[in-house]
């Protein structure tokens, strides 16, 4: 069967303390409950060791928003991936729309960062997904199916099986709007068949594919029991402990 993973993207929220005071709220409210997917958290660089720390021992997994594609060397203000696995991370995120529109990280430097990521032995999460003019003019699917091959393309199913997909429409993150259950599933099931034309049908289906944008409470049920969503990608709703473990266990 393959992975179901909820993770919360802090963005550039919560310092390290109130990071490790949300990784305690988190833990609390997973007592005596047995989630039914990997819990991931991704705070800022600076609360990764504070967060690591109040985590150890749990069942929740550590990630980091971004890597910088060296390993080490003159690139001031950058973290490789061998110092975000030493941190504790196991995963890592790669082309998160913020990265793509506001910072201009494009193919060439995310598949460097996405092949550096495995390389360190970590998970990449690739994000993909498209404008609301990309949607509007009927190009959401050839977006995203874009971005999909030009980084994932060429990788080997070994890498491959390390790699998680968000599909996260630009229009809905942070926005309050969400993808209808429909047209999510659709877009999900239209990355899928193109990583089984990629990789096989093996590889496939095992890849977890999770959704996000504007993901609460309230619309996770739905969204996380419709056909190929296989988890969430969560930013605002992350940084409240009863508003991610509502996503954690819908209901
Ligand atoms: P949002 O962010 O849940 O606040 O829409 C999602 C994301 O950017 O990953």
């Amino acid at each position: 069967m393959r992975k179901r993973i909820v993770a919360g993207n802090w963005k550039m929220n919560l310092d390290h303390r109130e990071g490790a005071r949300l990784a305690g709220e988190i833990l609390g409210g997973l007592k005596n409950r047995v989630p039914q997917c990997e819990i991931v958290v991704m705070p800022s660089f600076t609360s990764l060791h504070a967060v690591g720390e109040a985590l150890r021992g749990s069942c929740v997994s550590l990630g980091a928003q971004d890597l910088w594609h060296e390993e080490s060397g003159a690139f001031t203000g950058e973290v490789s991936a061998g110092m975000i696995s030493a941190a504790g991370c196991r995963y890592v995120l790669v082309g998160h729309s913020e990265r793509r529109h506001i910072l201009g990280e494009g193919r060439d430097l995310l598949s460097e960062k996405l092949r550096a990521a495995l390389k360190g032995g970590l998970s990449p999460i690739y994000c993909v997904g498209e404008l609301i003019e990309e949607r509007e003019a009927g190009r959401a699917e050839e977006t995203v199916s874009r971005q999909v091959e030009e980084v994932l393309g060429g990788l080997d199913a070994g890498g491959m099986s390390k790699v998680a997909i968000a599909y996260e429409p630009v229009w809905a993150i942070g926005t309050g709007r969400t993808a209808t259950t429909g047209d999510a599933s659709g877009m999900h099931g239209v990355i899928r068949d193109l990583l089984s034309k990629l990789f096989g049908r093996g590889t496939a289906g095992e890849t977890p594919i999770l959704y996000g944008g504007s993901v609460k409470p309230d619309n996770a049920r739905a969204l996380l029991s419709a056909g190929d969503i296989d988890g969430a990608l969560v930013g605002g709703a992350s940084l409240a402990g009863d508003s991610f473990l509502g996503i954690v266990f819908p209901t």
